[in-house]
């Protein structure tokens, strides 16, 4: 049966732990993609997401075709359905990224190839995927570990971040202004998910309580793509949860500060923090590379 990965809940942690060493896998040559098609489908800006794929798929033998959201017509020239079962006699994988999650997973209802979210409003799962591994190979360990996310806790980095840390043992507080706490669903699938694995699930409107407690210090843009409306009274409401060197003092000494990037310099995260001994928002980014050759070869092989 086909795999598609949506959302980091589509995976057990087992299949988490085989990505990771599948991701780690640089021993052989064998081009596990060799005559694989995969459909990359962005309806949203992307850098690291569509890059790294791309280049992941050159690396594993694979071939990829790009396209831009008017050159489909997803949903708008033509049914999703439609679409779905097109592309699915052309191509053995999509990689798509949409502002509607609803759209995707109709996507992949109607595909009888895996669909991979590359970022939707609900979620960002291979974000959170190598986000996990990089602080796995950073500290050796994911176990009671804890990362505290500070910023738009409702969001796609925030929503696929509680579920991947509930799954893999890692305690999540998220400090968010109350009005952009978790969305309830994501809550109560982390708390169906952290029974298995003990993760503390903390919701707090205290920055400073949730830096005090931080192995990873983690934020995300205040205003996400598609929400450019709302960009002033975003940056009203978020004012006092940046990561700023104040918020920094108060973490462990060796508390790692990650970012997903794009970054808003001088809102979500300081100058100061970004470049800091304690930030490695550069190699998180390197490894979507390495991370998205595990999901592929984990998915299509
Ligand atoms: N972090 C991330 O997904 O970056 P892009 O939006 O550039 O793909
Ligand atoms: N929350 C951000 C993540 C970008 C990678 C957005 O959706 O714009």
């Amino acid at each position: 049966m086909k795999k598609d990965l949506l959302c980091v809940s589509d995976l057990e942690p087992a299949s988490i732990w085989r990505i990771f060493k599948l991701s780690d896998d640089e021993s052989s040559d064998q081009k596990p993609l060799q005559n694989k098609n995969i459909l990359l489908f962005f309806e949203k800006p992307s850098l690291r997401t569509k890059v790294s794929f791309e280049v992941a798929i050159n690396q594993l033998g694979g071939s990829c075709l790009s396209l831009a959201d008017l050159e489909i017509g997803l949903g708008v020239r033509e049914e999703i359905r439609d679409v779905a079962r097109v592309l699915s006699s052309y191509v053995d994988c999509i990689i798509a990224r949409v502002f509607s999650h609803q759209r995707l997973i109709e996507l992949a209802q109607y595909s009888t190839i895996p669909v991979i979210n590359g970022l939707s409003d609900e979620a960002h799962p291979c974000q959170a995927l190598s986000d996990l591994y990089t602080i796995w190979k950073k500290k050796g360990e994911l176990m009671d570990l804890s990362l505290s996310f500070i910023g738009d806790g409702s969001n796609n980095v925030a929503s696929s971040l509680i579920l991947a840390c509930s799954m893999m043992g890692v305690n999540i507080t998220i400090a968010s202004p109350s009005e952009y706490c978790p969305r309830k669903d994501v809550l109560a699938k982390a708390t169906r998910l952290s029974e298995a694995s003990g993760v503390l699930i903390k919701v707090t409107d205290n920055p400073e309580e949730a830096a005090r407690l931080a192995d990873v210090l983690y934020t995300d843009v205040w205003t996400s793509m598609g929400q450019e409306r709302e960009k002033e009274e975003r940056i009203k409401a978020f004012s006092n949860f940046q990561i700023n060197e104040r918020l920094l003092s108060l973490a462990k000494k060796d508390c790692l500060v990650m970012h997903c990037l794009p970054a808003h310099r001088k809102e979500e995260i300081t100058d100061s923090c970004l470049e800091s001994p304690n930030s490695i928002v550069f190699e998180q980014a390197k490894n979507r590379l390495v991370v998205q050759r595990g999901i592929l070869v984990y998915l299509l092989t």
